[in-house]
């Protein structure tokens, strides 16, 4: 059998606040994993992006084309560059990134068994009622009411009909219903839930973790001052290329490496000359906006340094402040002593140890 997938993608996200579309999840916009997701039970997949949008370049399997004014608009856009040897159609909201392969299979086989159309639903574990001015007016009976999802089924000729209809509805087994055709039933999932508003995001965003490390020895001739995030603790200072913040780099590192991005020598090498002496706080800055261009937000930030000298207890919550303006995240500070273990208890340098969780 082919199969193919109309993945609706043309929506303002009015009520989400932008296009809710091309905002990203672990990285990973929501329409790219509707059709990561698609991809397995597909032979070929259209996507349908807003007017205007430049448009990515298709492929054989991966068409994108516009969309119209309409949800069912779009749809009948996407269905009229379908290939002409798909027999089986599936239609799916980006806006639900995480609707399963094995979903999908489930609306196939029920297609494959010869059932015009399907839907998945699930059904409601919350009472439901029928509200008015803020009153109850009568309490439903649950059991006969479900909730429905995307992808939707149809057989090639009656999504053709439903095409052809040029009726706007919320889903398009609405409209086939409406013409006279069967629509099945099969089980969905949680997973396939719709992002509607921004707080829906919230249930999706898994915080990642990145541990950043930096060690400097102090520079034997005492050098310029120590620097920690930004702030100035006099000589001796620290050996580096840059001007040695083992915070500021430890806290880059962390950050850069919970966003899958690497390290701060991946964006800075220290074979730069146009580094030598560079303020690192304004690197750290930097490595905010490469994060962000992700998609990523700062969580959190716990560090810890490593110091035998100087004294850095009375100046912890100015550190964390700092980097906490130029990160706009919450930050926190710890120092310790080595004990006279090894060569930062000698007092021969310090290290930091950080760990960020991004969302
Ligand atoms: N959609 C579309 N074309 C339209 C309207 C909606 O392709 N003219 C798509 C959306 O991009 C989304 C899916 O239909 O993937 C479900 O619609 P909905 O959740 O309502 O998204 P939006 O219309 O973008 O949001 P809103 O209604 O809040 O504006
Ligand atoms: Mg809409």
């Amino acid at each position: 059998m082919t199969v193919g997938t109309l993945i609706v993608a043309a929506g303002s996200g009015e009520r989400f606040g932008g296009h809710k579309q091309f905002e990203r999840i672990g990285g990973v916009s929501l329409l790219d994993s509707a059709i990561a997701q698609a991809r397995s039970v597909s032979n070929q997949i259209v996507v349908a992006l807003p007017l205007g949008y430049e448009l990515p370049e298709s492929t054989p399997e991966l068409i994108y084309t516009f969309g119209g004014a309409t949800r069912t608009g779009s749809v009948a856009n996407a269905f009229r560059v379908l290939g002409d040897d798909v027999e089986y159609v599936l239609v799916h909201d980006a806006a639900r990134p995480f609707a399963s392969p094995a979903l999908f299979e489930r609306v196939v086989a029920a297609l494959a068994r010869g059932c015009a159309a399907v839907v998945p639903a699930i059904s409601s574990v919350d009472t439901l009622k029928v509200v008015e001015g803020g009153m109850v007016r009568q309490t439903l009976d649950r059991s006969s009411i479900v909730r429905v999802q995307t992808p939707q089924g149809f057989a090639r000729k009656v999504l053709a009909e439903v095409v052809e209809a040029e009726q706007d509805a919320t889903d398009e087994a609405a409209i086939a219903e409406q013409l006279g055709y069967p629509v099945t039933i099969v089980a969905g999932e949680e997973l396939a839930a719709k992002i509607t508003l921004r707080s829906d995001l919230d249930r999706w965003r898994i915080p990642r973790v990145g541990l950043g490390f930096d060690i400097h020895p102090f520079d034997p001739d005492g050098g310029g001052d120590l620097v920690l995030a930004g702030e100035h603790f006099g000589p001796p200072g620290l050996v580096g290329h840059s001007d040695g913040d083992c915070l500021a780099h430890a806290v880059a590192d962390a950050i850069l490496g919970a966003a899958g991005i690497g390290g701060i020598g991946d964006l800075f090498p220290d074979t730069d000359p146009a580094l030598r002496g560079a303020n690192s706080m304004v690197l750290l800055g930097e490595c905010l906006d490469a994060i962000a261009a992700k998609g990523y937000q700062i969580h959190s930030i716990d560090a810890t340094i490593i110091a035998e000298h100087p004294r850095l207890g009375p100046s912890l919550g100015a550190l964390g402040r700092a980097l906490g303006t130029v990160l706009a995240a919450p930050v926190l500070v710890k120092a310790k002593r080595a004990e006279g273990l090894g060569a930062l208890g000698a007092g021969l340098g310090v290290a930091t140890f950080v760990v960020a969780t991004v969302l």
